[in-house]
């Protein structure tokens, strides 16, 4: 812009709408590169797939310089649902939907205003993986904007599954 307006040759270098643009573009790049995203990662798992995946998510994200708060879904506490950018949670599905934890936390969170935040779901499975699209669901329905499509994987993750929550992760911290 500047080389733009300096090239017309109307506009003297040192005019007032200069430093007035200066100034507004310290503010954007301080808001959008410096402020890091933050996220609450809530997961329950039972015998460990879940929480893998959690685990690898969590770790793309913070190495792409975001803020990460990473608890069984039981401990989050609804002010750190308030203050995130990005609600992730992980849930393995049983008897075709979330468990009973995970279903207690979406009660929890019912009332709390969520609309404006983004979202991000994953969790193991073995056949339909139904609790997945329970909580896409209800997070929908909260105004939430759920970054699609969530990440299921069947059984015990591997490597290359990990690695596809890790990239999910750090790809979040830079959108
Ligand atoms: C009793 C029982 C019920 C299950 N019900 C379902 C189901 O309805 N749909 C599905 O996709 N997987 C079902 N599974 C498979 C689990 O979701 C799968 O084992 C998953 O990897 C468990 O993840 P976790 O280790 O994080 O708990 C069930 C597993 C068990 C033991």
């Amino acid at each position: 812009m500047i080389d733009l307006l300096n090239t017309s040759k109307s506009v003297p270098i040192d005019s007032p709408i200069i430093s007035c643009y200066l100034e507004l573009k310290k503010v954007y790049v301080s808001d959008t590169h410096l402020t890091s995203m933050k996220f609450v990662i809530g997961y329950e798992s039972y015998h460990g797939n879940t929480r893998t995946m959690a685990y690898a998510f969590e770790r793309g994200a913070r190495e792409a310089a975001g803020e990460t708060i990473i608890k069984h879904i039981r401990q989050i506490k609804p002010a750190e649902i308030k203050s995130a950018d990005v609600i992730v949670i992980a849930t393995p599905t049983y008897h075709k939907k979330p468990p009973s934890n995970v279903r207690y936390f979406m009660r929890g969170i019912e009332k709390l205003d969520l609309a404006g935040k983004r979202a991000f779901v994953l969790g193991s499975y073995e056949q339909e993986g139904e609790a997945v699209e329970r909580v896409i669901e209800f997070l929908k329905l909260k105004g939430v904007q759920v970054v699609e499509p969530p990440i299921k994987l069947l059984g015990k993750p591997t490597k290359e599954g990990l690695e596809e929550c890790a990239k999910k992760g750090r790809e979040l911290a830079t959108e």
